[in-house]
């Protein structure tokens, strides 16, 4: 059985940066959703938004998430932080994945760590405010589907990375 293993989370939880040496640690392939949609689009995520809207962004997105779910062999997914506004894209992680893991943290350490990037367009203006709203609105939303909750809050990128290997590693893959 293949291992699909799904990183959830706010913008600046690490999904992109633990994914990808995840998945060279226990040698799966990387997908991430936004870089697909940022391919087929041919543009940034946030020409997106600027010229389509949010709307078109999460159709595009939700094609996306399906089909890095259907890939083969053994992946590790970093899913962008908004696909789990739809019940729908919950549903099929939940129906794909072997182990679903939602990288949190404090908003200051997400504010922190969203603040170099410019590809973020909803975090223009107040970014800590918008993480706060959305870590509010959302938690409940990446608990629903979550195997496992890790707080990133102070720990390294290969910190997280050894606590979700060995987290996954403790059950057998569904
Ligand atoms: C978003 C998260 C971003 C990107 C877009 C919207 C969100 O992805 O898809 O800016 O709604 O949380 P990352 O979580 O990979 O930064």
């Amino acid at each position: 059985m293949a291992r699909v293993v799904v990183l959830v989370g706010l913008m600046g939880s690490g999904k992109t940066a633990v994914g990808r040496r995840l998945a060279a640690r226990i040698g799966a392939s990387f997908r991430d959703t936004d870089d697909l949609v940022v391919e087929r689009a041919g543009k940034s995520v946030r020409q997106i938004f600027a010229d389509a809207g949010e709307e078109t962004f999460r159709v595009l997105e939700s094609a996306a998430l399906t089909d890095v779910l259907a890939a083969r062999g053994d992946v590790v997914i970093a899913a962008a932080g908004g696909v789990v506004l739809s019940a729908t894209n919950r549903a099929a992680i939940q129906a794909s994945a072997s182990h679903v893991v939602w990288l949190d943290a404090d908003v200051a350490t997400l504010g922190e760590r969203t603040r170099h990037g410019a590809h973020r367009p909803l975090l223009d203006g107040d970014a800590e405010g918008r993480l706060g709203e959305m870590r509010a609105a959302r938690s409940a939303l990446y608990g629903e589907i979550a195997n496992h909750r890790v707080d990133t809050t102070g720990k390294s990128i290969d910190d997280v990375v050894t606590e979700v290997a060995s987290l996954i590693e403790l059950e057998p893959a569904s």
